[in-house]
């Protein structure tokens, strides 16, 4: 396994979560749509790359990212040209002969064949329905949806929050077609957490049909695991004891915070011909780490973009404490919510917060920590200061 931070886990790469990918399978079987849930950089495109790399007998994966895409049209055009490239399609006289009705041009429907380009006016909503509900011969189709509340946003964005609920309802009119559910399962999933932007526009019926995959944290052993995979690729050893240090520090055992450190401790042997790896040399590697502002700087422009004027203060305030004295009570956080007049909001704030990933009041529901030390760090350092 090599290190890689940057781009999703992929092939060799991509360390095999046996538990994550049993629960996904048993959600896909039992005929769900799914909507995996988790903050950024937990590995939820990585996932999704695994699963269409990995298609069980008679399923077949697309994957999709939208991230750019601002209409609803556009959305479904871009759905549509990826649906037609797929075995699903492939060979279909029925949907053959529906593509020749609209598009009399149209000879041969397969990977270089049919694509609607931007310019081409269609309802590509109903075509998609259409194309969908053709007869599958048992095989199942799962179209897998990234940087779906991204599109999402943009739409709200550009066309306003009726444009956003009208999106999300045709989204939910599709998966509900009954000639498609028996044969086709959609997966949605962003950096951004679906729900949040969903119950701002006071939509939340149009995705409560999705069954939520949630990616929890690495265990302390598979996470173990996952450090000896990637010391097979470098140049130094580390003891059993330092794994385990560097497990403490990281706390929350998200692969990325791994991969982080391992990449770290491997500049460091390289630019300062370190040989023996010792705590101080894992101290050096956190602090090293801690100043690559692109890890840790989309926790802050996240909250920049989602939250404007005393909501943003507030926000930022709360984390701010919290990264200041390890915690911030409940008591404090309300305190908060006065000085900066959010009394009636402020508990959706704090919901946000916890649904993106920030912090957690696990151990104790009056008290609220980062879930990360690492980020509790670099936010100390770099926005609190
Ligand atoms: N199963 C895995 N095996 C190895 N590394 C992983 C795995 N999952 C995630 N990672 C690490 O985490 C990083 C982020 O993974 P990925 O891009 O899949 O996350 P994401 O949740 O889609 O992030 P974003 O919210 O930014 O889109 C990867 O670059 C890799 O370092
Ligand atoms: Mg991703």
């Amino acid at each position: 396994m090599k290190i890689q931070t940057g781009n999703p886990a992929r092939g060799n790469d991509f360390f095999n979560r046996k538990n994550l990918i049993q629960k996904a399978w048993d959600l896909i079987e039992s005929g769900n749509h799914i909507l995996i849930a988790a903050p950024r950089r937990v590995g939820k495109t990585s996932l999704m790359y695994f699963l269409l790399d990995h298609p069980k007998n008679n399923y077949i994966f697309l994957y999709l990212i939208t991230e750019s895409v601002n209409n609803e049209n556009e959305f479904f055009r871009r759905v549509v040209n990826k649906v037609l490239k797929t075995d699903f399609i492939q060979a279909s006289q029925k949907v053959m002969a529906f593509l020749e009705k609209i598009v009399p041009t149209i000879k041969k429907v397969g990977p270089s064949g049919v694509e609607f380009g931007v310019n081409e006016e269609h309802n590509y909503r109903e075509m998609l329905g259409k194309i969908l509900a053709s007869p599958s011969e048992g095989k199942k189709l799962i179209i897998m949806l990234d940087e779906f509340p991204e599109t999402l946003e943009n739409i709200i964005e550009d066309e306003g929050a009726s444009a956003g609920r009208h999106f999300l309802q045709s989204n939910r009119e599709l998966r509900q077609q009954t000639e498609i559910s028996d044969q086709v399962q959609f997966i949605y999933t962003g950096s951004i957490g679906l729900e949040n932007v969903v119950s701002q526009l006071n939509a939340v019926n149009t995705i409560n049909d999705l069954a939520r995959l949630q990616i929890p944290p690495l265990k302390k052993e598979q996470a173990e695991e996952m450090m000896n995979l990637l010391l097979k690729n470098v140049d130094f050893e580390l003891s059993e004891h330092l794994i385990k240090y560097i497990l403490e520090k990281i706390e929350w055992l998200i692969p990325f915070y791994l991969q982080s450190v391992m990449q770290e401790l491997k500049d460091l042997c390289r630019d300062e011909h370190i040989t023996q790896i010792t705590e101080a040399v894992v101290d050096q590697a956190f602090t090293n780490m801690l100043e690559q502002r692109q890890y840790f700087e989309h926790w802050h422009t996240r909250l920049r973009t989602s939250f404007k004027g005393k909501d943003y203060s507030f926000v930022k305030n709360l984390l701010n404490v919290a990264s200041e004295n390890g915690f911030i009570s409940s008591n404090e956080i309300y305190d908060l919510a006065v000085k900066y007049e959010k009394e009636e909001t402020f508990k959706d704030f704090v919901g946000s917060l916890i649904y993106d990933g920030y912090i957690n009041n696990h151990g104790n529901p009056a008290k609220y920590r980062y879930n990360s030390p690492i980020l509790r760090m670099w936010w100390r350092q770099n926005v609190a200061n």
